[in-house]
């Protein structure tokens, strides 16, 4: 039989990584919620913690090794002051299970994205794996929601994930689609801005194949879901992140036109601008598809700021599927973009073939990034000597230094004497670069 493990929460201190994407911050902030709620206190210092959780990611082989290598050190650590538990939370956690304790003994407890919302439990009964369940409506009803920025907050909405692109564990570590009902999601976004929150991000891995209860007991969409939090008076911009082309339907395109504190910006990854490519990679949709999307977002609201993912290297990706995604990034103009060399994942459909050679797939991700950079200068220095509006959000390095961003979230930063965090202010942006721009108030 394994050791019991027990936890006395009095007067603890409780440390949280997250690794991967904004969704995990999400799961982070909550698992922060419910311990702060039972007494701990929350440190930025591992050595003074007596709950180490590790928020994990498993869609690269390389953020499943960041993992295993932040376990390494944390080992030390924990065994020069011997009272401190390690929990590994997550979408590692979900893929890998029991085997993670098997892998590294010194972890304590393993609980996957769904279940979380037992850990507290868990550790009072010493049950040390979990990561079975799909509970997202016990999760959600369960936990606790307190802000944890001053003017921008996340907001998961919808999780999981039905499409099954060929490449990604994401449906498998998340499981099928969800959406939660309007009623909780208004209740959240309340919450935040009694606390002085001004921005709210919506989260879903398919955020916009949302289709939650209303009210009323009929199904809604992302487009009412949006008009429903702006009437909330003090949310002041609206976000939504990660969009799929298959679900961009038209009431949501022209909520972007009649929907004033709906930002300008549509992160919409592509993955690959070569049809044979999409196909392989069972993405559902063409680059003609997408090219269509971009027209219609654009006719209604002109200036909206494009965002995209690729993957570099994928199986059989030829020079010529290569050369057409750098075209689709030329035609398309992308202002900014993230981009990663193909990972073969375990019990993906994907996994058995990674036939493109690493210096290919170096080359290929090397130059589609110097072309999406070369367009993000661009697209900065478009706003020289422009007046627009920032929200800022938080203190620069410097003395007097904040930091905000525009409508098109870019970074933004300014000097000022006076305070203007979680202020919207009219600013004339006085340099750029291709992270940022410099702005006067
Ligand atoms: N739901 C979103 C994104 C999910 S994961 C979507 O539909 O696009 C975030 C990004 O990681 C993906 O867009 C993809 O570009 C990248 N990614 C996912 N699996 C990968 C893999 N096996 N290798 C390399 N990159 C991958
Ligand atoms: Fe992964 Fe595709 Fe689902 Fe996005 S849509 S989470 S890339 S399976
Ligand atoms: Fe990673 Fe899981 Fe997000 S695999 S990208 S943390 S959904």
């Amino acid at each position: 039989m394994l050791p019991k493990k027990t936890l006395n929460m009095d007067n603890k201190y409780i440390y949280i990584k997250s690794y991967g994407c904004q969704m995990n911050v999400y799961d982070s902030n909550r698992m922060k919620d419910l311990f702060l709620n039972k007494g701990y206190k929350l440190t930025d210092d591992v050595s003074k913690a007596n709950l180490t959780i590790l928020n994990t990611c498993h869609i690269r082989e390389k953020a499943v090794e960041k993992v295993y290598s932040d376990i390494g050190r944390i080992k030390k650590v924990k065994n020069s002051k011997n009272n401190m538990k390690i929990v590994v939370a997550g979408c590692v956690a979900q893929a890998e299970g029991i085997e993670i304790k098997k892998r590294s003994p010194v972890v304590d407890f393993v609980v996957g994205p769904q279940s979380y919302h037992k850990l507290p439990d868990m550790i009072k009964n010493s049950e040390e794996v979990l990561n079975s369940d799909f509970l997202q409506n016990e999760k959600f009803k369960n936990l606790v929601y307190n802000s944890s920025n001053l003017s921008s907050e996340f907001l998961s909405i919808q999780e999981g994930c039905d499409k099954f692109c060929s490449f990604c564990v994401v449906p498998y570590t998340r499981g099928p689609e969800f959406s939660r009902p309007i009623n909780d999601i208004i209740k959240e976004a309340k919450k935040y801005v009694s606390n002085g929150i001004k921005e709210i991000i919506l989260l879903g891995q398919n955020v916009n194949a949302y289709h939650g209860i209303s009210y009323d007991g009929k199904t809604r969409d992302l487009s009412y879901l949006i008009n429903k939090i702006s009437e909330i008076d003090e949310v002041k911009r609206i976000r939504y992140m990660t969009s799929h082309p298959i679900d961009m339907e038209d009431t949501l395109i022209n909520c972007h036109a009649s929907n004033p504190k709906l930002m300008p910006f549509l992160h919409l990854p592509i993955q690959s601008g070569s049809n044979p490519i999409l196909k392989k990679m069972n993405r559902k949709h063409t680059v003609e598809d997408y090219l269509r999307i971009v027209d219609k977002i654009r006719t209604v609201r002109p200036d909206i700021a494009m965002s995209s993912d690729f993957i570099v290297g994928f199986p059989d990706e030829t020079d010529k599927d290569f050369e057409n995604t750098m075209k689709f990034i030329e035609n398309v103009k992308f202002v900014i973009a993230y981009s990663f060399i193909y990972s073969p994942r375990p019990g993906t459909p994907a996994q058995h073939k990674d036939n493109i050679e690493t210096p290919i797939k170096k080359a290929r991700l090397s130059a589609l990034q110097s072309l999406l950079n070369e367009q993000q200068v661009k697209y900065n220095n478009s706003f020289l000597d422009r007046t627009m509006e920032v929200l800022f959000e938080k203190n620069g390095r410097h003395k007097n230094q904040y930091i905000g961003r525009t409508i098109y979230n870019q970074s933004t930063f300014t000097e000022s004497k006076t305070k203007i965090l979680n202020k919207i202010l009219k600013v004339k942006i006085t340099k750029t670069s291709n992270f940022s721009l410099e702005c006067q108030i």
